[in-house]
C-alpha cells in the first residue's frame, strides 16, 4: 500500500532538508537557510515572556487574529508605508508568510486558472499552486543581475490568468523590485483584472539605501493586492512564524475560509509578542541596514577571494548572496553543494532548488549563501572558503 496523495506525490524531498543533513555530517558552518543564529530583540522576547504569563493568552486567539496584532499590523502599513488598512476587516493573522501565501493560492485559485511567477521563486509557491490545480507561468529572472524582461511578463498574461506573485526584497536573488518595474506589474493586473499576492517578508532588509515599494500602494492597486509579510526575517524571530495577510474584505474572504477550516486560530501569546515588535521605534527598522550591511560585504568579499563571481541585482535586500562557482568547480549546483559540505566545510543552496523541473539546468553553476549569521560564524565561513583558492 503507497499512503503518499496524487496532489503531493511529484514534490520530491525538500533541498533544505538535505543541507541541514550535510551540515550535520560534515559539521559544516551553515550559510543554507535564512534564519538567523542569534535571538530576537530582548524587547520582543520579554513581550513573549509577559504575555505567557499575563494569564490572558493560553486560550484561542480570535480566528482572524488577536486584536491588538491585527492593529499593529495596521499602524505598521501606515507607518511604514502611507498604506491606510482596516485593522477590522482587512487583516488576517497567520502562522507564517509561507501559510498566508498558501491560504491565499487555496482561497483564490481554482483548478485551471494560471498564476505568474517570477523564476526562480521561494520553493514553497509551485507546490501550492499546484496543491490548490492552479497552472504555473514562468517569468524568469536573469542572473547574473536578475532582470526581466517586459516584454515576457506581458505576454505572460492571458484571461486565464487569476494572480502573479510578487517577492520583493526577493528570495533566493536578493533582488529589490523597482519603482518602475512594479509600475510595469500593476498596468499589466489592472489590464487582465488580476490579482496581486506580495511576499515581502524581507520589507526592512534593505541595503544601500534602497526602498521597499509595497506593490499594494501603487494606483489602483489597493483593491488587487493581498500583501504577505511576517515577524521571522525583520525581528529575527523565524521559529514564532506569526504572519498577516492585508488586503480587501472581498479578496481576503477566500484564504479566511481556508485559515478557518484548517488551523483556526494562531498561537496566542506570540501574537502579542509580534505586536510588540510593530511598534518599536524607527531607530530599530532603521538599524537592520546597518546590522546587516557589513555582513553582507564581508562575505561578498570572502566569495569573491575564493573564487566565484557574484550574480548581483542592481538592488540588493534580504540577507542572500548568489554566487557563480563555475571558476572553481566542474559540475552542477547540487554536486558543488555537497562538494562544499564535505571537502571544506560551508553550506549552501543550490540554486536549482529554486527553479521549476523544466528549467533546472539554467541554474547549473548557481548557489546561494546567506549573511544573517553572527561575525563568529561569518568568520569561520571565510576562514574555510579560503581552501578553495588554493
Ligand atoms: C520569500 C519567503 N517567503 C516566506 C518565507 C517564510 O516565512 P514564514 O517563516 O513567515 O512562513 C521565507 C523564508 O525563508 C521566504 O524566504
Amino acid at each position: 500500500m503507497t499512503g503518499i496523495a496524487n496532489r503531493v506525490r511529484h514534490f520530491g524531498p525538500s533541498v533544505f532538508v538535505e543541507i541541514n543533513a550535510l551540515a550535520r555530517q560534515y559539521n559544516a558552518v551553515n550559510l543554507s537557510q535564512g534564519a538567523p543564529d542569534f535571538d530576537g530583540p530582548p524587547e520582543v522576547i520579554a513581550a513573549a515572556v509577559q504575555a505567557l504569563q499575563s494569564g490572558r493568552t493560553a486560550q484561542y486567539a480570535p480566528s482572524v487574529g488577536a486584536p491588538s496584532l491585527r492593529a499593529a499590523v495596521a499602524e505598521h502599513a501606515a507607518r511604514h508605508y502611507g498604506q491606510s488598512v482596516d485593522p477590522e476587516r482587512e487583516v488576517l493573522i497567520v502562522a507564517g508568510a509561507s501559510l498566508g501565501m498558501f491560504f491565499a493560492i487555496m482561497g483564490l485559485v481554482d483548478p485551471g486558472d494560471e498564476v505568474i511567477v517570477f523564476e526562480p521563486f521561494f520553493d514553497t509557491y509551485l507546490p501550492n499552486i499546484q496543491m490548490a490545480g492552479g497552472v504555473p507561468r514562468f517569468v524568469p529572472l536573469r542572473p547574473p543581475t536578475w532582470t526581466f524582461d517586459p516584454d515576457e511578463l506581458a505576454a505572460a498574461f492571458n484571461r486565464r490568468t487569476k494572480a502573479i506573485i510578487v517577492n520583493t526584497p526577493h528570495n533566493p536573488t536578493g533582488k529589490i523590485f523597482s519603482r518602475e518595474e512594479l509600475a510595469l506589474i500593476a498596468d499589466l493586473c489592472r489590464q487582465w483584472d488580476v490579482v496581486a499576492l506580495t511576499d515581502e517578508v524581507y520589507e526592512h532588509l534593505l541595503y544601500d539605501g534602497a526602498e521597499h515599494v509595497r506593490l499594494a500602494t501603487l494606483p489602483g492597486m489597493a483593491e488587487r493586492t493581498l500583501t504577505i509579510s511576517s515577524a521571522g526575517k525583520t525581528f529575527s524571530v523565524t521559529g514564532f512564524k506569526i504572519g498577516w495577510c492585508i488586503g480587501p474584505a472581498d479578496l481576503l474572504e477566500g484564504p479566511m475560509q481556508v485559515h478557518a477550516f484548517s488551523m483556526f486560530a494562531v498561537q496566542h501569546p506570540l501574537q502579542e509578542a509580534v505586536a510588540a515588535a510593530l511598534r518599536l521605534p524607527d531607530s530599530y527598522f532603521v538599524g537592520l541596514q546597518a546590522f546587516y550591511q557589513p555582513r553582507r560585504d564581508f562575505l561578498a568579499a570572502a566569495l569573491q577571494r575564493a573564487g566565484f563571481s557574484l550574480a548581483l541585482p542592481e538592488l540588493l535586500g534580504a540577507y542572500y548572496i548568489v554566487a557563480d562557482f563555475s571558476p572553481i568547480f566542474q559540475g552542477d549546483d547540487m554536486a558543488f553543494a555537497r562538494y562544499l559540505a564535505r571537502e571544506v566545510g560551508v553550506t549552501c543552496i543550490p540554486v536549482s532548488a529554486f527553479l521549476s523541473k523544466a528549467h533546472q539546468d539554467s541554474s547549473q553553476s548557481l548557489v546561494r549563501f546567506t549573511f544573517c549569521k553572527r561575525d563568529e560564524t561569518l568568520h569561520a565561513a571565510a576562514e574555510r572558503l579560503t581552501k578553495l583558492d588554493r
